[in-house]
């Protein structure tokens, strides 16, 4: 039997670019799903599972032959109107359908962003701490990410490092800073609405769990506050839906909005639109907003039932987040040693204890946990809630000891 060269045998090992080595470092957080605390996730055993089958199994039925070519649409007409007028009304979003590019979630409209609107090299300014799945798009795409401060306000402008390259493009969380839950006020919106313009950058607003707002009232979209050519804004259903539907929008500059279409379905393609239509139904009838205000009263039992378990905790000096809004708590920790430890604690207990300086590219200010609770059952919830409380104040009564001893 003739034998292939050695030359010409496949490499021992696959070999990647320097980009996908980059992005292959960001893949070691991707962590399993465990019981409880997992940030981001919504609470999926209160999804209504059965009439959303119903509504899928429709649209599939009804699905029209047109949709099974490929589309240059920017996604099915009838969700971006009826996400158009959700936007309008409850996010003071100021656009026509037109401006709407359906996407496969908030990841997928960074990449079209970086893809459409940035060189290698370009300037990004990124929150810090901030959410590292902008922070994996930006740093992939081989951008001069620099990493801004964020205060009580969210990002502050006035403390971006002196030296580092003008920013093309500034990514913010306005109205829940990702991880920190800080709201931005008006007067830093503005603040930062005129940097954008002393540097000719684009403003990403990522507006991802805006909908789970407690004791405060909704602050309105960056994007309704400015003259709109400088911001992007981008949504997810990832929160108020799921996850696994991969379903997001940017709503564009009027200028910028067909140049994004079409790169859309050149780069990505479009498709999918039986479940665009189910969702643009959802929206229409008013079931999503309903099942939003279910949601936002469900995760508020759910954060008392955290902070309840913890409360002998934060009694003894456990500092947690406000929680006016969203879907995690922030616990304070005294080091990074002490997040390491509980880390690993939390691994071999299957509960996700996500430290908070993960989120930082720099130095971390602080140390923490990043504790989701909307997505796991309320007994869980109150179960690994205690668990942690009991690990907590057993560490302090440690440190306390060897203070003594
Ligand atoms: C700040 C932020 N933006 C966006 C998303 C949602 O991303 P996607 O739509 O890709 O699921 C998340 C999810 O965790 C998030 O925390």
């Amino acid at each position: 039997v003739a034998r292939m060269p050695a030359a010409l045998a496949a490499p021992a090992a696959p070999r990647y670019s320097a980009r996908g080595e980059a992005l292959l470092e960001r893949c070691a957080t991707l962590s399993d799903h465990c019981e409880a605390f997992a940030p981001g996730l919504p609470g999926l055993d209160l999804f209504p599972h059965t009439q959303w089958q119903r509504l899928l199994r429709r649209h599939y039925r009804q699905a029209e032959r047109p949709w099974l070519a490929y589309q240059t649409q920017g996604g099915l007409p009838a969700l971006k109107e009826a996400l158009c007028d959700y936007l309008t009304l409850s996010r003071a979003v100021r656009c026509r359908p037109a401006q709407i590019v359906i996407t496969q979630g908030a990841q997928q409209a960074f990449e079209l962003v970086t893809h459409l609107l940035t060189d290698p090299g370009d300037g990004v300014w990124m929150e810090e701490p901030g959410y590292g799945g902008a922070q994996t798009s930006f740093l992939t795409a081989n951008l001069a990410v620099v990493p801004v401060p964020v205060d009580d306000e969210g990002m502050n402008p006035a403390l971006a490092p002196q030296g580092t390259p003008p920013p093309r493009l500034i990514y913010v969380t306005p109205s829940h800073q990702y991880p920190s839950g800080v709201t931005m006020p008006v007067a830093r919106r503005l603040a930062l609405l005129e940097q954008a313009a002393a540097h000719d950058a684009l403003i990403i607003e990522d507006d991802y769990d805006s909908e789970f707002r407690y004791d405060i009232p909704p602050t309105p979209s960056l994007q309704g506050l400015s003259d709109q050519a400088r911001v992007l804004y981008i949504g997810t259903f990832s929160k108020v839906l799921y996850p696994g539907l991969r379903m997001g929008y940017l709503v564009l500059p009027e200028a910028m909005a067909d140049t994004f279409r079409l790169a859309q379905a050149r780069l990505h393609r479009e498709g999918h639109y039986p479940l665009q239509a189910a969702v643009a139904e959802f929206i229409a009838t008013g079931d999503f907003s309903r099942h939003i205000a279910r949601m936002r009263a469900r995760y508020r039992q759910r954060q008392t039932l955290l902070r309840q378990a913890l409360a002998p905790a934060v009694k003894a000096g456990l500092r947690l987040s406000s929680g006016h809004a969203g879907m995690h708590l922030v616990a304070e920790l005294e080091s990074i040693e002490q997040e390491t430890r509980l880390t690993a604690l939390g691994r071999q207990a299957r509960v996700t204890l996500s430290p908070l300086s993960r989120y930082y590219l720099g130095t971390p200010a602080r140390a923490g946990l990043v504790l989701g609770y909307a997505g796991a059952p309320d007994e869980t919830i109150r179960r690994a809630g205690q668990w942690l409380c009991s690990l907590w104040l057993a560490e302090v009564a440690a440190s306390n000891e060897g203070r003594l001893s």
